[in-house]
């Protein structure tokens, strides 16, 4: 097999420019790189995934569970994760439709058949739930799940209202690592956005639980919102040093089209966001911030204070682990069909309480899933390492995508030897790029056909 690179332009080979960090790509479009995959028909998902559900698997696959909580307080500007306004009523109906979810998807063979090594309560605002549905939450999951003996669970939320009291009976509950959205520190950055507390009120709270070192805290910070200048996000670095939290991710802001922050923008309210050479520059700026103070860098946008953050769920998800999905709006993948469960709070609770399936939309996934797989945490790593791509068709991957990774060498996204790719600072900016690049290669070429002709020999 033999890649012409000569047939691609500069959207997969990258610009040549001296300044490939801020101009290597036009700008990132998505948070993540996605690969090909085929839909399944509705009237087949429910018999697929009672298929899916009622096999027994082989207790080495490693497997998640992602448990989503569809509500926030208010809707912050930049976001395109909301999904609906937070009210007792809603809450606590909805509460009762997920542990009805929760208890059957537990009770599949499949579900007791392997063990979970990493639990993850997402949103939306899991931290608008009440402390004592946290607490039960928790506790159904031990109870119910069989979890790997040093299992992440993690709970996600905010700051704003996380009383004593919550975070007691969420260690109560068995969570064992708090990821806290923050965006910012700034008061006016974060008044224009919406977040609820100033920034007095955040820092110490991060600090206080920081500083009761029962369980990892780890902050969200975000890049590129309006007011958010250099000399801000150099203040939010510090700020997230001088708290003592445990670990750290830094994401670029790229706001979608629901977003409301583009209209009031466009009505002058607020000034822009920022463009992505100046989100390169600040990119730049905490990438050397973590290096000159020591912060361990677990893959291009995430670092860790300390040993005990290990990010368990955001790099299994990455890579080919098996993610089951509970909850309006939850995504996940098993048996090599991604599925999405419904997003429109009505369509699951009813769903739920006729007995029927709550998927919105399956896909079977490409025959070379795996390796797209590996290349999307490969990237994220900031490393693609040779030993871990599998074979295409029948042959090594690395040496496939050889010509495009010494483009890159050249243009200064990666240093290439005969074993491993490793991004430079540039590479790492652009690294979902770089892999979304790889996997429209795969697509582009006949290479994937070559690949299930491979298999079917
Ligand atoms: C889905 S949110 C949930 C966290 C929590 N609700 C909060 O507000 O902090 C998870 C993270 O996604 C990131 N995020 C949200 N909107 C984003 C955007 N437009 N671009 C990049 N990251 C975004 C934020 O850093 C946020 O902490
Ligand atoms: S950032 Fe968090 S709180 Fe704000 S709208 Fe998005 S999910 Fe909700």
């Amino acid at each position: 097999m033999y890649l012409n690179i000569n047939q691609f332009d500069e959207s997969i080979l990258a610009v040549d420019t001296p300044d490939p960090l801020r101009f290597a790509f036009a700008k990132k479009h998505s948070a993540h790189a996605g690969g090909m995959s085929t839909p399944v028909m509705k009237d087949q998902q429910g018999e697929v995934l009672s298929r899916l559900l009622t096999t027994e698997k082989s207790k080495s696959d490693k497997r998640c569970l992602y448990v989503h909580v569809p509500f926030c307080r208010v809707r912050c500007t930049f976001c395109n994760f909301f999904q609906n306004a937070a009210s007792r009523k809603l809450v606590e109906d909805y509460f009762e439709a997920l542990m009805t979810e929760l208890k059957e998807k537990a009770k599949q063979p499949w579900t007791q058949s392997g063990l979970f090594h990493a639990v993850y309560i997402g949103g939306g605002t899991p931290t608008d739930l009440s402390p004592k549905q946290v607490e039960t939450l928790g506790k159904a999951i031990r109870q119910y799940f069989p979890l790997s003996t040093d299992c992440e669970i993690t709970l996600e939320g905010r700051i704003n209202r996380f009383s004593d009291e919550m975070y007691y009976r969420a260690l109560e509950g068995g969570f064992n690592r708090f990821s806290f959205g923050i965006q910012s520190f700034n008061t006016q950055v974060r008044r224009s956005a919406k977040r609820l507390d100033d920034r007095e009120v955040v820092l110490d709270r991060v600090a206080d639980l920081s500083r009761m070192d029962q369980a990892p805290i780890i902050l969200d910070l975000l890049y590129g919102l309006p007011y958010q200048t250099l000399d801000v996000f150099e203040q939010d670095l510090n700020d997230f040093m001088a708290t003592g939290a445990h670990g750290i991710d830094l994401y670029q802001l790229v706001v979608g089209g629901s977003a409301p922050m583009l209209n009031l923008v466009e009505k002058g309210k607020i000034p822009p966001p920022a463009n992505t050479p100046d989100k390169a520059a600040m990119y730049e700026l905490g990438s050397n911030f973590m290096t000159k103070h020591h912060i361990k860098q677990l893959s291009v946008n995430h670092w860790a204070r300390d040993n005990r953050e290990r990010s368990q769920y955001n790099s299994l998800a990455k890579t080919y682990a098996e993610v089951l999905p509970i909850g309006c709006g939850a995504g996940g993948n098993i048996g090599g069909y991604g599925m999405m469960q419904h997003r429109s709070l009505d369509a699951y609770m009813r769903a739920i309480k006729s007995g029927d399936s709550v998927i919105a939309m399956m896909t079977k996934q490409h025959a070379l899933e795996p390796l797209f797989a590996a290349l999307k945490s490969g990237f994220d790593s900031g490393v693609v390492r040779k030993a871990l791509l599998p074979a295409l068709a029948g042959e090594d991957a690395f040496e496939f995508f050889m010509p495009l990774f010494k483009q890159w060498q050249q243009k200064g996204l990666a240093e290439l030897d005969s074993q491993y790719l490793v991004l430079t600072l540039a590479g790492r900016f652009w690294a979902v790029s770089l892999a979304q690049a790889c996997i429209q290669v795969l697509q582009q070429t006949d290479v994937a056909a070559k690949h299930i002709d491979s298999m079917a020999v």
